[in-house]
């Protein structure tokens, strides 16, 4: 597995690589969500890419970004055994360079849910994932449903800015208490990490709503808020029932697919999670995955 810290050698190695290429973009601190992202770019490309970047532009003044979890040795033990063949680990200065002024924004997918709450945070996405593609190339991009609005945003960002490459979205991986996978669950003592399980309890509670017939978003946000305000180690940010395309809250009744997602604090370590009411196609819930 190759090692590649700067733009020029990562473009050098897809030049000497130009059969399919699959990039699953990381942060590091590697869990089995992002391992399924890179084993099925593994099983779907003739050969993969991965990124790790814990990406100052994304993080807000105040956010974690210093002491977002880092374990690198590992990270590549790992996507080495994923079966992953290039690695690209620019640092700060390799992405940023002095001087750098030049940034990516998408505009009204980006600014409610986590934008209204990290106003910077999608921008630094839209940016860094605009850069990685550029310098990759891939044909085709793998991202979780996890980052629900994330995947939104990058999905428009590529059709708006005509960039050739396929947006792969993969389903969320889970604990057994149905807990999501985070890079950021690591920071949770264990009285909050057993007390996390409220946010797929909750989405849970409002799937069933949803199937018993239940279609009024503000119903479907009570029903969740009153789950999580079970929880006294969590605080609710936010639950929001939107048109799952637009992102629109909506107001009355779900028509159509819609996404219910949201964020809960423990202590300072914020969490979200999300799941989509009425979806054509099924194997998106938490029932049975
Ligand atoms: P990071 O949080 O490291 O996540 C990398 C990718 O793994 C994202 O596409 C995310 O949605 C996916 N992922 C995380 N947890 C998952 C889970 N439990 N199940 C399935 N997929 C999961 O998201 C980022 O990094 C950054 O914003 C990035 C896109 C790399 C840009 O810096």
């Amino acid at each position: 597995m190759k090692i590649l810290q700067t733009p020029a050698e990562m473009r050098a190695w897809r030049a000497a690589h130009p059969g399919s290429l699959g990039l699953t973009p990381t942060m590091g601190y590697l869990h089995d969500g992002h391992l399924a992202l890179a084993r099925r770019s593994v099983a779907e490309n003739d050969v993969s890419a991965a990124s790790i970047f814990v990406n100052p532009a994304q993080f807000g003044p105040g956010e974690d970004y210093e002491r977002y979890p880092r374990d690198e040795e590992r990270d590549l033990a790992l996507l080495r055994d994923a079966g992953i063949d290039a690695v690209y680990l620019p640092g700060v200065e390799a992405m940023y360079p002095e001087g750098y002024q030049t940034y990516v924004t998408v505009e009204g997918l980006a600014q409610g849910l986590e934008g209204a709450s990290r106003p910077v945070h999608f921008r630094g996405v839209a940016t860094v994932v605009t850069k990685l593609l550029n310098v990759v190339r891939p044909d085709r991009a793998y991202f979780g449903k996890k980052d629900a609005q994330q995947l939104r945003v990058i999905r428009r960002l590529v059709r708006d800015l005509d960039l050739p490459v396929e947006i792969v979205a993969c389903e969320t991986v889970r604990e057994a208490d149905g807990l999501a996978m985070s890079s950021r669950n690591a920071y949770l003592t264990p009285e909050q990490r057993a007390a996390a399980s409220v946010l797929s309890r909750a989405l849970r509670w409002a799937e069933e709503l949803y199937a018993d017939g239940v279609r009024d978003a503000e119903s479907l946000r009570a029903g969740v808020r009153a789950v999580v305000g079970s929880e006294p180690l969590g605080e609710l940010d936010y639950v929001s029932v939107a048109d799952s395309e637009t992102l629109a809250e909506v107001e009355g009744e779900v028509a159509g697919e819609g996404l219910l997602s949201l964020a809960v604090r423990f202590g300072a370590v914020r969490l979200i999670d999300n799941v989509t009411l009425g979806e054509e196609k099924g194997g998106d819930g938490l029932s049975g995955s």
